[in-house]
C-alpha cells in the first residue's frame, strides 16, 4: 500500500513515516505463544521491540535469550536480544516511549462459559496510564465481536485523545498454529480491521513491514468475527467427525477408513477427524465467546452448543472404551495400571491446556485406575493435587491397558503395538497394524 489513502492527520503522517522507516518503537503485551513469536518477527524486520509481561520468569528468560516457546529457538531469540533489538520488562511505564502496542494476553472462559475480559481490561488499564498521542494499539487476543470498540476504545479515549486522529486502534486476529512446520507468524496472512478507515490503513502499513501478506477489512467487528468463524468452523466440523465416529461405533464401521475414502473426493469435501476431545486455548473456547455475544442479541447459536456437547462427550466415550476393553480381558478398571501415550492437546507440541488427556486421566483415576504417562514434549503435568512425571515409553509393556491420546511423531508406534498388552487408539496412530489387542475409536 502506498502512503495513507484516507485524509490523514499530521499525527497519522508522522506515525506512518516512523513505521515505514522502522523507527517506530514496537511494544508487545503478553509474551506467550502468540506474543513472543510476534515480537521476534518485528525485531527480525529491524524494529526496536519491547515485550511486556506480568511474569518475571518470562521476561528474565527473554532477556537471557532463552526461549520457552517451542516454535521460537533460543538461537533465533538470543542474537536479537544481544543486538539490542528485543528486550522484555514487567514495567508498563515503557509505554510512554512506544509508538505501537499489540495486546496478546489470554482470553479464557469463566466456569460459567462467559468470556473473561479481565486480562484485556487490566492490560488496557496499564496502557491508559501511559498513553500518548501518535500511538497505534492493536488487540490480538481472540474475543467476541465488539470488544475493541466497546471495551478497549473507551479506556483509551478517557484521557481526551480522539481515535482516528490522535491515535489509531485495530483488531487483528492471531492465527498462529503452534508446531506447524509450514505456517508461522510471518507467512500466515494477517487480517486487520480498524475503528476508523485511518486506523485500518495504519494497521495495514504496520503489519506489512514484518509479515508477508496483510488483509485489511473494514472494521474491528469484521476482524473479530473472522477469527470466530475460523475457529467455530473447526469446532463444528470436528463435532461432526466425532458424531460420525459415535455412529460408526454403534454400527461396527471403521470411521477412519470412511473419512479417508471420502477425502478422495476432489471437491466439496474437507476431512476432519474424530478424537478423544477438544483441547488447547482456542477451539474449545472461542466459539463460546460468539454464542455468549449472540445470546445477548437474542440469538441462540445452536450449532455451537450442539458441537460443544458432542465434543465434550468424547473423553467419556474413550473411558467407556477402556473399561469395556479391560472387561473383555476380565480386568476391572479399578486397580488396573493404565498408561497414557501423549498428553499434549495435539501432536508435536508441549501444551497441555484444556487437553482431553487431563479429563480422561482424571475420569480413569476416579474409577480406581493407577495412571502413568509418556510424552516426549511434556516433562510433567498436574493431575488434581498430584504432579505426575513423564515415564519411559517401555511402561506400555507393564500396563494393563495403553491409551493413545496424542499421536506425536516421536513415538515408535509399531514398537508400542508390539509391547502393549491392550491398546485403545483414539487417533488412528496404529493405522495399518492388525491385532486383536487394538481397540480403535
Ligand atoms: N496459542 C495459540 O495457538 C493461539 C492462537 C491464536 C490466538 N490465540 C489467542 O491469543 C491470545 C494469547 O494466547 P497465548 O496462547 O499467547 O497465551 P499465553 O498464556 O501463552 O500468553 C499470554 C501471556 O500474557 C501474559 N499476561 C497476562 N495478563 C497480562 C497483563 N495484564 N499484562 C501483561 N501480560 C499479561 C501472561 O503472563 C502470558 O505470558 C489469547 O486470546 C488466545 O486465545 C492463541
Amino acid at each position: 500500500m502506498n502512503s495513507l489513502q484516507v485524509e490523514a492527520t499530521s499525527t497519522a503522517r508522522v506515525l506512518e513515516e516512523k513505521i515505514r522507516t522502522r523507527r517506530a518503537r514496537v511494544g508487545i503485551i503478553g509474551l506467550g505463544y502468540v506474543g513472543l513469536p510476534l515480537a521476534v518477527e518485528f525485531a527480525k524486520a529491524g524494529f526496536d521491540v519491547t515485550g511486556i509481561d506480568l511474569s518475571d520468569a518470562k521476561t528474565d528468560r527473554v532477556n537471557a535469550g532463552d526461549s520457552y516457546i517451542g516454535d521460537i529457538s533460543s538461537s533465533l531469540l538470543g542474537p536479537l536480544v544481544k543486538s539490542g533489538k528485543l528486550r522484555a520488562t514487567t514495567d508498563f511505564s515503557v509505554v510512554r516511549e512506544l509508538d505501537t502496542v499489540n495486546i496478546c494476553v489470554p482470553t479464557p472462559l469463566r466456569k460459567t462459559k462467559d468470556p473473561d475480559m479481565s486480562y484485556i481490561v487490566s492490560a488496557c488499564g496499564e496502557i491508559a496510564k501511559h498513553f500518548h498521542s501518535g500511538m497505534l494499539v492493536i488487540l490480538e487476543s481472540t474475543t467476541y465481536p465488539g470488544t475493541t470498540d466497546e471495551v478497549v476504545l473507551p479506556m483509551l479515549e478517557q484521557g481526551g485523545l480522539k481515535v482516528g486522529q490522535d491515535f489509531f486502534l485495530c483488531f487483528s486476529p492471531e492465527r498462529v498454529d503452534p508446531g506447524n512446520p509450514k505456517y508461522n507468524t510471518s507467512n500466515i496472512p494477517k487480517v486487520v480491521g480498524g475503528t476508523t478507515a485511518a486506523c485500518s490503513e495504519m494497521g495495514h502499513v504496520f503489519y506489512s513491514q514484518a509479515l508477508q501478506q496483510v488483509v485489511a477489512v473494514s472494521s474491528t467487528q469484521v476482524a473479530e468475527m473472522v477469527k470466530l468463524l475460523e475457529n467455530t468452523f473447526r469446532m463444528i466440523n470436528i463435532g461432526l467427525a466425532n458424531e460420525i465416529a459415535l455412529m460408526c461405533d454403534r454400527m461396527g464401521i471403521n470411521v477412519w477408513e470412511v473419512i479417508e475414502a471420502a477425502a478422495t473426493k476432489p471437491f466439496g469435501f474437507m476431512p476432519f477427524f474424530p478424537g478423544p476431545g477438544l483441547g488447547g486455548h482456542c477451539i474449545p473456547i472461542d466459539p463460546f465467546y460468539l454464542s455468549w455475544k449472540t445470546k445477548q442479541a437474542g440469538f441462540e447459536a445452536r450449532f455451537i452448543e450442539l458441537a460443544g456437547y458432542i465434543n465434550g462427550q468424547m473423553p467419556h466415550f474413550v473411558v467407556d472404551k477402556v473399561q469395556n476393553a479391560l472387561n473383555e480381558h476380565a480386568k476391572p478398571v479399578k486397580g488396573s495400571h493404565i498408561h497414557i501415550v501423549g498428553v499434549a492437546y495435539k501432536k508435536n507440541i508441549d501444551d497441555v491446556r484444556e487437553s482431553p488427556a487431563v479429563d480422561i486421566m482424571l475420569l480413569l483415576k476416579r474409577l480406581g485406575a493407577r495412571i502413568t504417562f509418556s510424552d516426549p514434549h511434556v516433562a510433567s503435568m498436574q493431575l488434581e493435587d498430584s504432579r505426575l512425571a513423564s515415564d519411559d515409553i517401555s511402561q506400555v509393556a507393564a500396563a494393563d491397558c495403553t491409551v493413545i491420546i496424542t499421536d506425536h511423531s516421536a513415538f515408535d508406534y509399531p514398537q508400542i503395538a508390539k509391547q502393549a498388552r491392550l491398546i485403545v487408539d483414539t487417533r488412528n496412530a496404529l493405522k495399518g497394524i492388525k491385532s486383536d489387542k487394538i481397540v480403535r475409536l
